[in-house]
């Protein structure tokens, strides 16, 4: 399918936060949401947000160091943070230690940043978020939001409707 883009500005990291919460609302299990964007663009504060809205308690820190955080939501479903910032042939070395059952995992909302550096092992129904930051505003971020298969597209849709409501 032809993939669909809508694009989201926010003025505050707790927007972005806030963005994210939305989003948790609209995701199913199963969801891969792509994060995308420079140092320092927003995707760690939109899972954040991701993992309040789904109802994590505690800290939700950058995995840059670890790779990877798993919290589990008062229901039991699992949020997957992954960030491939620190892998070096990402995609290899990501596909050594099983990215490909992480992301077909239809029991966890799997969040990836860097994103891009694993794209030939993100499922063709994902969720590409892409940060980009204002040139004169350094607390404002578009967020590109584009959906590449159905599941994407309903949360996207329902993400959009959440939020202008
Ligand atoms: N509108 C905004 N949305 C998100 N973060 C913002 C915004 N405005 C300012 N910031 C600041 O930008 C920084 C975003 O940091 P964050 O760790 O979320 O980025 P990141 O994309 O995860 O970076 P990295 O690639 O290093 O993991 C924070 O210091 C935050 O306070
Ligand atoms: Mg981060």
């Amino acid at each position: 399918m032809v993939p669909v883009t809508q694009t989201f500005r926010t003025h505050s990291p707790a927007e972005t936060q806030a963005l994210g919460a939305v989003l948790a609302q609209a995701v199913q299990p199963g969801q891969v949401i792509a994060l995308v964007g420079d140092l320092g663009a927003g995707k760690t504060t939109f899972v954040q947000g991701l993992a309040a809205g789904l109802g994590v308690q505690g800290r939700v820190a950058s995995p840059t160091f670890m790779l990877a955080n798993e919290h589990r939501t008062p229901s039991g479903l699992r949020l997957l943070h992954i960030d491939t910032y620190r892998l070096g042939d990402a995609a290899a070395e990501a596909s050594g230690f099983g990215m490909e059952e992480i992301v077909d995992d239809a029991t966890a909302i799997v969040a990836i940043e860097w994103a891009d550096r694993i794209a030939p092992l993100l499922p063709a129904d994902h969720l590409r978020i892409e940060f980009f930051l204002a040139p004169d505003d350094e607390d404002v971020r578009e967020l590109q939001v584009c959906a590449s298969g159905p599941c994407s597209v309903l949360a996207m849709e329902k993400l959009a409707a959440a939020w202008s409501a």
